[in-house]
């Protein structure tokens, strides 16, 4: 843990969870609880559930569940203290400074030193834009049709032809050779010692989601190899896992990004209005982060180059889109380039238009596919029939009918003959086992299969940690009513819960009921786990569903934490018997024996307790 326990607690008890969580997606009332679209599945129905009084979220479709940091980390891909910290600064809570503890701190301190030195060249490389004596930078990006205000939109910046400028100017700030080194951004010899990776470029700072500098690319102006030279991967910079603008694209108001290839491109269309492009960083889409674009819209309109490699481009990202629950079109540029170069020649209006005429996934795919047949011959014909029986045999209904009937009208095929194709070939791959395999594209994912179907496939199954119903039952009780809190502390033992989070759990909770509180504080337990899987199998205990179904009925309720007592002693019994036998440890034989005593009369001295205590729902 970075931080006592206390200021975790501080920070979580100033950042409401209904408020933070509120701020990214919509949360509507219902009973004591809010609830709204899980964004960590594919949800239609308001699946994640808020508890105001418990601070917990959880979504009953997918398992998601977690306290105020968990959901940041999860839905930002933080790493606990980056949580702590974001949520800190929301509130204006103030982190002790060198509170940096555990083994984790040195990892934490890196984190934070490489932020600096990447905030800190950036700033370098735009103050080398307007340095008088050398107006190069800003000429290029000048002539490109950029004004001022977009250059200090994205941090534009120049590095200077002196190629030991940057090298000199972090020495004289007194930046030492390891962090220098560390931030790949020099090469190293040692004939010249440390020298610029990037001199005489134009540069563009790439920011990660939270608006955070994590590595560059550099243009250079004119010709000359390579066009562009991007940053190396660091601790900070997974190349696969960021896009180009993300940061400023999930602010949008629209409910669709526009997807390009290149930074100037994402610049010129924000320039022109266009504040949903983004773009990925010079290479094919990952999965990574078509996630990325699905915690923001459900629709993506790609607009990449209209030559060859873009288009090529545009048909393999189409599929990722849709294994992310993303619905595509491909919007077409011609007779310009890329975006950058359409604006320029016809402005923002045109270029809606295209953004409204942009075709579905479907529609263009099949097009792209059938541009590798000649139909001058008729047995190539033929086979860009088969091809596409092919990938309609393995589309669900009812987008099947609808790309069948399109297909038909297009290429001009009978509707009737298409239908019995495909009615046979689907036989014949059902019979074979074939089915769900494309037979020409065994490895490719379908082009043509709707987002739907394809993302149920991508919700991961989770390997839960055992825990026991009743402890389930228990440890959320403990939350809800003192009476249970106190009785569970007098009779069971940390040592009762299952081993692993359960009995954690049950320790974290027993020790705040020793420092005074009355009920247990769900949330400020799930702070004392670090990673947001173990946050989420936490959350998932404490938010027991079976408390709701037996609400009113206090009989009921007494019943059935009784119940749970006594399973929980008897199966804890069980294993201080095997692990006591197996030791031959004959102290622990007689504490066996003891605890058998206990549990003989555990339910009616219970019932007893609850009595006595004339608790309330
Ligand atoms: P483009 O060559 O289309 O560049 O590459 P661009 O962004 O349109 O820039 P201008 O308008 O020619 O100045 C598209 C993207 O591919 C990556 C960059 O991310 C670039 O923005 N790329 C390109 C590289 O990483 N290296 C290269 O050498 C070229
Ligand atoms: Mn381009």
């Amino acid at each position: 843990m970075y931080y006592d326990q206390e200021i975790i607690d501080k920070v979580k008890d100033r950042n409401d969870i209904v408020d933070v969580i509120g701020s990214y997606i919509s949360l509507k009332k219902k009973g004591a609880n809010y609830v709204g679209i899980c964004p960590f599945h594919n949800d239609s129905d308001p699946s994640l559930t808020v508890s105001r009084s418990k601070q917990i979220y959880k979504c009953f479709a997918c398992g998601e569940a977690g306290n105020v940091f968990t959901f940041l980390m999860k839905y930002d891909n933080m790493e606990f203290f980056e949580a702590i910290k974001t949520l800190a600064d929301r509130a204006g809570v103030e982190l002790p400074k060198d509170e940096y503890k555990s083994y984790n701190s040195e990892k934490a301190k890196k984190y934070e030193a490489m932020r600096e030195i990447y905030k800190e060249v950036a700033t370098i490389y735009y103050n080398n834009l307007y340095n008088p004596e050398d107006t190069t930078g800003l000429d290029y990006f000048r002539k490109r049709g950029l004004s001022d205000q977009t250059i200090t939109k994205f941090g534009l910046g120049y590095s200077l032809k002196n190629g030991s400028s940057l090298y000199e100017h972090l020495k004289s700030k007194g930046y030492n050779d390891e962090i220098i080194n560390e931030s790949m951004l020099f090469n190293y010899t040692e004939k010249y010692g440390f020298r610029d990776k990037f001199w005489n470029r134009v540069m563009f700072p790439i920011l990660d989601k939270n608006s955070k500098v994590i590595a560059f690319g550099g243009r250079v102006m004119g010709d000359g190899e390579p066009k562009y030279l991007n940053s190396n991967e660091t601790l900070i910079f997974d190349k696969s896992s960021n896009l180009y603008a993300y940061y400023l694209a999930r602010r949008t108001r629209k409910d669709y990004f526009l997807l390009c290839e290149g930074y100037m491109d994402v610049i010129a269309l924000h320039q022109a209005g266009f504040d949903n492009a983004v773009a990925s960083l010079g290479t094919a889409l990952t999965e990574k982060q078509a996630a990325l674009i699905a915690r923001c819209v459900r629709r993506v309109v790609i607009t990449y180059d209209s030559d060859d490699a873009g288009r090529k481009a545009a048909n393999r990202a189409i599929p990722i889109l849709r294994a992310a629950g993303i619905s595509t079109k491909v919007l077409n540029m011609k007779p310009y380039k890329d975006p950058d170069e359409f604006i320029k020649a016809l402005g923002n209006e045109a270029y809606q238009e295209r953004i409204n005429d942009a075709v579905p996934s479907f529609t263009f795919a099949t097009k792209y596919k059938s541009e590798s047949y000649d139909f001058s011959n008729p047995d190539e014909k033929e086979a860009f029939i088969n091809d596409m029986v092919g990938e309609f045999c393995r589309t669900p209904e009812p987008a099947r009918s609808v790309q069948m009937q399109e297909f038909s009208a297009t290429y001009n095929y009978p509707l009737d003959q298409l239908k019995t194709l495909v009615a046979v070939r689907g036989e014949s791959m059902r019979l074979s086992g074939a089915f769900g395999k494309d037979v020409g594209y065994e490895n490719e994912p379908s082009v043509y299969e709707p987002e739907n179907a394809a993302s149920a496939k991508n919700v991961k199954e989770k390997a839960k940690p055992y825990v026991t119903e009743q402890e389930k039952l228990i440890l959320t009780w403990m939350t809800e009513n003192k009476i249970f809190a106190d009785l569970t502390k007098k009779y069971l033992a940390e040592e009762d819960f299952s081993p692993g989070i359960a009995q954690k759990a049950a320790g974290l909770a027993f020790e705040q009921l020793d420092s005074g509180r009355t009920v247990v504080d769900a949330s400020s337990v799930i702070s004392c786990f670090e990673t947001s899987e173990e946050q989420s199998a936490v959350s998932g205990i404490f938010l027991s569903e079976l408390w709701d179904k037996m609400e009113d009925d206090k009989a009921g309720i007494e019943k059935g934490f009784i119940d749970a007592m006594v399973k929980m002693l008897t199966e804890s019994n069980h294993r201080r018997l095997k692990t006591a036998t197996e030791n031959k440890d004959g102290n622990a034989i007689t504490e066996y024996a003891k605890r058998t005593k206990v549990l003989k009369t555990l339910p009616q001295v219970l019932s007893a307790e609850l009595n006595a205590g004339n608790w309330q729902i």
